[in-house]
């Protein structure tokens, strides 16, 4: 198959969380492919850093917690000292810890939204002043599927799902007038090194050949082209929307 190529991404600064491996790895790759430069955060520092190698120029890394907005937001503001104004963010860095209802004390509630929810609001009002000035900007916020069909012990992850979806309709709103678009990008099952090593068992193959109505597995590139188009200016008119990568999960 051959894919489209997006020239208003050329030179453009974008910043993606969560950027080392994974799905997060696939739109970095996919948006230094199409000529933007990228910059990135996540805790997984030797991965993060062979990647920052293996892309050079194109990409930069920063060592960064996103729970610690501090720190996430004096990452952003680096990133646009050294790279330029930042014209595209994807909110893509989060956590699906297993746990049951009796586990989730005050703490372990409050550190799922702040892994999951909180950093896509801190970090979307960290970059707007750069978005207005530069006359606009596309926020691509990832949702799951998770919050829209049947999963147990999965409470924290997806009540920040859920609540993701809300945050991007109301910041399309908020940020629409200086042509900020925000939406929301809602992944299936997709097979990542990490959901291929810990949960896709034969048994899940199976129940994804039952749920999915598209033959094929969804896979990290899949999700990536999606986010290209939605921050390209292909999709200028597109804001406070979901985008659905599932395969067609019924
Ligand atoms: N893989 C799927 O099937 C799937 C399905 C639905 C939604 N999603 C969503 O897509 C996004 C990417 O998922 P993935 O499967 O690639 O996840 P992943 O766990 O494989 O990778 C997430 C990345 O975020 C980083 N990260 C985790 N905690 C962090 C923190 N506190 N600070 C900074 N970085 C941190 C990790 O090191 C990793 O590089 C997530 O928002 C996830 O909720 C994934």
């Amino acid at each position: 198959m051959t894919y489209a190529n997006y020239p208003s991404l050329a030179g453009r600064v974008a910043v993606v969380s969560g950027g080392a491996t994974g799905l997060g790895e696939e739109i970095v790759r996919h948006l230094v492919a199409q000529g933007a430069r990228v910059g990135f955060v996540d805790i997984d520092v030797p991965a993060a850093e062979a990647l920052a190698a293996e892309l050079g120029e194109a990409a930069r890394f920063l060592p960064c917690d996103v729970r610690d907005i501090p720190a996430l937001e004096d990452a952003i503001a680096r990133f646009a000292a050294e790279l330029g104004p930042v014209r595209i963010l994807v909110n893509n860095a989060a956590h699906d810890l297993r746990h049951t209802i009796d586990e989730l004390d005050v703490p372990y509630w409050d550190d799922r939204q702040a892994v999951n929810l909180r950093h896509h609001f801190f970090a979307a009002r960290a970059v707007a002043p750069m978005m207005r000035a530069a006359g606009g900007g596309s926020i691509i916020n990832m949702g799951s599927i998770s919050a829209h069909i049947d999963l147990q012990d999965l409470v924290g992850y997806i009540t920040a799902k859920a609540g993701i979806e809300g945050l991007t309709r109301t910041l399309a709103r908020e940020l629409g007038p200086d042509r900020i678009r925000v939406n929301c990008v809602i992944p299936g099952w997709v097979m990542t090194a990490r959901q291929m090593r810990d949960w896709v068992t034969p048994e899940a193959e199976e129940h994804i050949r039952r749920s999915q109505s598209l033959a094929d597995k969804v896979y990290p590139a899949d999700v990536a082209r999606m986010v290209l188009w939605l921050a390209a200016d292909d999709s200028a008119m597109c804001t406070a929307q979901k985008w659905v990568v599932d395969g067609g999960w019924l």
